[in-house]
């Protein structure tokens, strides 16, 4: 049984004292769901974050780590560092880490490895972009991304796994997928996964959908049978806004 599961990623968002009012806001209007819940905050305000959210189910989740487990690599963070202060999700592969910040396939391929060692649960992002989904090739990428992502990685870790289904033309665009167009993919990604190992673990996987997910869409594209959750931008800034989505 997949239990829906939705995380915000705040990216480059909130000063310290923003966050911790967030927090206290968030914590207020927060009521006993079934549905999983993560902020996944820029790694300065992780540590707050696990403490204001302390004696709830709220998680927390960072952006991005390292593959490597200390080192001279100026300007990184490791994934001993995250769980070191109790981090619980770990977006990977996010697309503007791909498009910015030179990710790779392999890069993420290693940091998902790396992530599996402890008990941090990656949140691997894959989409594609608008010429590719215009050339009719969104299978093709979004396949491939996750079978090079996913190479050598265990059943029982890919078990584990959230995957983010994340259109790149819908991302911070007001532009949202339709909820067909989404589940679709979100099957597609399940049958790649059922191919690489098998139908069982295909089963277990956590699939979200990202892109411009607010209050006003996510009833309908969480009601679709694919999804299973939503991973949040926009959204995710304003306490009230992202409850009405957890409460979609
Ligand atoms: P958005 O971002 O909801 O602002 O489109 C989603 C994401 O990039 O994870």
């Amino acid at each position: 049984m997949r239990i829906p599961f939705i995380a915000g990623n705040w990216k480059m968002h909130k000063t310290a004292a923003e966050a911790r009012a967030f927090a206290e806001e968030f914590k207020a209007l927060y009521k006993d769901t079934d549905v999983k819940t993560a902020i996944c905050a820029p790694f300065v305000h992780l540590a707050l974050l696990k403490e204001a959210f302390a004696g709830t189910d709220i998680k927390v989740g960072a952006q991005n780590a390292h593959f490597e487990d200390q080192g001279a690599f100026t300007g990184e963070i490791s994934v001993k560092m995250l769980e070191d202060i109790g981090v619980d999700y770990c977006i990977i592969g996010h697309s503007e880490r791909r498009q910015y910040f030179a990710e790779t396939d392999e890069t993420v391929n290693k940091k998902l490895k790396k992530l599996f060692e402890g008990p941090i649960v990656p949140i691997l992002c894959v989409g594609e972009v608008l010429e590719e989904r215009d050339a009719g090739r969104e299978k093709e990428v979004v396949g491939g991304q996750i079978r090079a992502d996913l190479a050598g990685l265990s059943a029982d870790d890919v078990r584990k796994l959230v995957v983010a289904y994340e259109p790149v033309w819908a991302i911070g665009t007001g532009r949202t997928a339709t909820p067909e167009q989404a589940n679709e993919m979100c099957g597609y990604i399940r049958e790649v996964i059922s191919e690489l190992y098998d139908d069982d673990v295909a089963c277990d996987v956590t699939i979200q959908y990202g892109g411009s997910m607010k209050p006003a869409n996510a009833t309908e594209l969480m009601a679709m049978e694919e999804i299973d959750g939503g991973l949040i931008g926009g959204s995710s800034l304003k306490a009230d806004e992202f409850m009405q989505i957890i409460d979609f």
